[in-house]
């Protein structure tokens, strides 16, 4: 049932506000700071994680890599699951294995996980079927609670899984006593008030819907992000190429003189996700260096980062401000809809996109 919409992805998209609230719930569940995990798990035994998982959900742990280091001081390693499996990677003591997938079934992630029995201390798993092979096999299965979801393309599993992974690493960080109270207590206001946020990046439709239209018109697009933004330009791209297949890659912004620089000229549009964070003016300085080469950047931004810096842009997507930590949770529905539309103005078939599977059973 497509509950008025024209397809499943635009459901689960709308329904990412109701679905990562009843997430937030679930783990912030006392209206207090403190996060509570069905099973135990304590972080101050363990000296480092090791992530992996494939697509979306890889993104996922890109993602939560950098909330572990930053605000628990965990080095994590992350690991795409049909590499991980077949490198016999020495697992250190003292380290939880952790896998992220939205059906629990994905063949490549339960083999990785399964080389981690009897090597790490614990296996944990992020996962959206709490029936599913991968969650029976684990020590803990984290649900995301983002209900069925059935569009090929991963929307509301992404942004819950983001959700779960954030309230993991402020559970890391309490245990190991890595975070003052108020920023704890910072982060899990944040994390109360964000589908509130979602909502309101989710009435940003037209104005995404029209900078799609410009992108069905191309045939690359380049996707950039610095540090917390860098998984999400990579998920963007993922996101436009699986549904509208347009070719698109997502690229840490700081690397773009490294290569990716040569492509740009006046055909090639450049999403650039940038709040106005604490690398921002870093992420300007890419952009505008895009500018001078003619590229079309359409920005995405919150007021400050817009007025700042949107001169001269292509297009800007507007986003309300939101705690950095959150920042590529909210900045997911932009990259969402943009695929979205994309794949919409070029008559494709968003649910069902050619070549794929919603869940990869087989290597
Ligand atoms: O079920 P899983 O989360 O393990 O699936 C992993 C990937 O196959 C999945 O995220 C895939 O990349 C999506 N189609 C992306 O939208």
């Amino acid at each position: 049932d497509k509950a008025g919409h024209k397809h499943f992805m635009a459901k689960e998209i709308t329904e990412q506000p109701v679905v990562v609230a009843e997430a937030i719930r679930s783990y912030l569940p006392t209206g207090g700071d403190e996060v509570v995990l069905p099973g135990n798990l304590d972080f101050s035994k363990l000296d480092r994680l090791t992530m992996v998982a494939c697509g979306t959900a890889f993104y996922a742990c890109l993602t939560a890599k950098y909330w572990f280091e930053r605000l628990a001081k965990m080095p994590v390693e992350v690991d795409i699951a049909s590499e991980f499996r077949y490198r016999e990677p020495p697992i250190p003591d003292r380290t939880a294995a952790l896998f992220v997938s939205q059906s629990g079934e994905t063949a490549d992630t339960l083999a990785a996980l399964r080389y981690c029995e009897g090597k790490a201390d614990k296996i944990v798993s992020v996962i959206n079927v709490p029936e599913s092979s991968i969650a029976r096999e684990s020590d803990i299965a984290l649900p995301i609670h983002a209900g069925v979801e059935i569009g090929v393309a991963s929307t509301k599993a992404f942004t819950c899984q983001l959700s779960v992974l954030l309230m993991l690493a402020l559970k890391a960080a309490a245990d190991r006593g890595t975070l003052s109270d108020e920023d704890l207590a910072d982060h899990a206001a944040a994390l109360r008030g964000l589908p509130t946020a979602l909502n309101t990046a989710l009435d940003q439709d037209p104005a995404i819907k029209k900078s799609a239209q410009r992108l069905s018109e191309t045939r690359d697009v380049l996707f950039l992000g610095r540090g917390l933004m860098y998984p999400l330009a990579m998920e963007g791209a993922l996101k436009l190429k699986e549904i509208s297949y347009i070719h698109a890659e997502g690229y840490a912004s700081g690397e773009l003189k490294h290569g990716p620089i040569a492509l740009i000229d006046k055909h090639m549009p450049v999403v650039v996700m940038a709040p106005r964070d604490a690398v921002f003016d870093k992420s300007v300085s890419n952009m505008q260096e895009v500018m001078a080469r003619k590229g079309k950047v359409i920005l995405v931004s919150d007021d400050d980062g817009i007025a700042e810096a949107g001169d001269g842009t292509w297009s800007t997507i507007r986003m309300p401000h939101i705690h950095p930590s959150l920042a590529p949770i909210l900045y997911s529905i932009p990259a969402q809809l943009l695929a979205y539309h994309t794949a919409i103005a070029k008559g494709t078939d968003v649910d069902q996109p050619r070549n794929l599977a919603k869940s990869v059973t087989v290597e």
